[in-house]
């Protein structure tokens, strides 16, 4: 168990196997878990839902400011229409300063497992500890592939990658918290793992950090 209050960022690009373990380093430290990708993923829906661009400014900031818990409990917040919504709506400066508030706060209370791109360096530049997530564009398309075809969603394995590499270079080269590491984070490189050897990986840099800033 982590002590009460501790805030874990996990950053990387997509598909890089956050999510995965990011819930289970929450599970086994006992700490709440956030999906900050989702709640972009929301706002980019919402404005599909209004008809407009996600690209436009004042539409996603509406969305944004409209966000309801609901909203993150939707069946269609995957897939490359959503994904790229949320990639456009997350270059928006307003719509993350909407989102930042939630975020701090669901960490702020309890501490929390947080996973994104910007965690540990805009969100919780003073987390404890910061992983950095990433493996290489291939073995990351296949990964997705593998878990669209899992879901019975036809996909092409050439698009797939095509679309992890755009979506990378729309969230690197935004001027707004973009993706990159902090500077005390940790990187792991999952490419060579698999969910338990990363899972490994990724607990013993926690201990390592608690236990050196504890
Ligand atoms: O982690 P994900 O693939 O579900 O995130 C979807 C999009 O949301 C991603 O392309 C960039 C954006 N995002 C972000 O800008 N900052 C975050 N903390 C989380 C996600």
């Amino acid at each position: 168990m982590a002590p009460n209050g501790v805030v874990i960022a996990v950053d990387g690009p997509a598909a890089a196997g956050k999510g995965t373990l990011a819930r289970r380093l929450a599970q086994a430290l006992g700490l709440p878990y956030l999906d900050t990708g989702l709640l972009y993923r929301a706002v980019g829906r919402r404005v599909l839902d209004a008809g407009a661009d996600p690209r436009d400014a004042t539409a996603a900031e509406a969305a944004a400011r409209a966000l309801a818990p609901a909203d993150l409990d939707r069946a269609d917040l995957r897939g490359p229409m959503a994904d790229m919504a949320a990639s456009a709506v997350a270059a928006i400066p307003a719509v993350r300063a909407a989102l930042l508030d939630f975020q701090r706060r669901f960490g702020a209370e309890h501490g929390a497992v947080l996973d994104g791109r910007d965690i540990g360096t805009v969100v919780f530049p003073a987390a404890r500890v910061k992983l950095f997530v990433t493996a290489s564009v291939e073995e990351r398309a296949r990964r997705r592939f593998l878990e669209l075809r899992g879901r019975g969603v036809a996909a092409d394995p050439a698009q797939v990658a095509a679309e992890i590499r755009d979506r990378d270079a729309q969230d690197a080269n935004r001027p707004i918290a973009p993706l990159r590491p902090a500077a005390d984070a940790v990187t792991l490189d999952t490419t060579a793992l698999d969910a338990e050897a990363a899972f490994a990986a990724a607990m013993a840099v926690v201990r390592d950090r608690l236990a050196a800033k504890g």
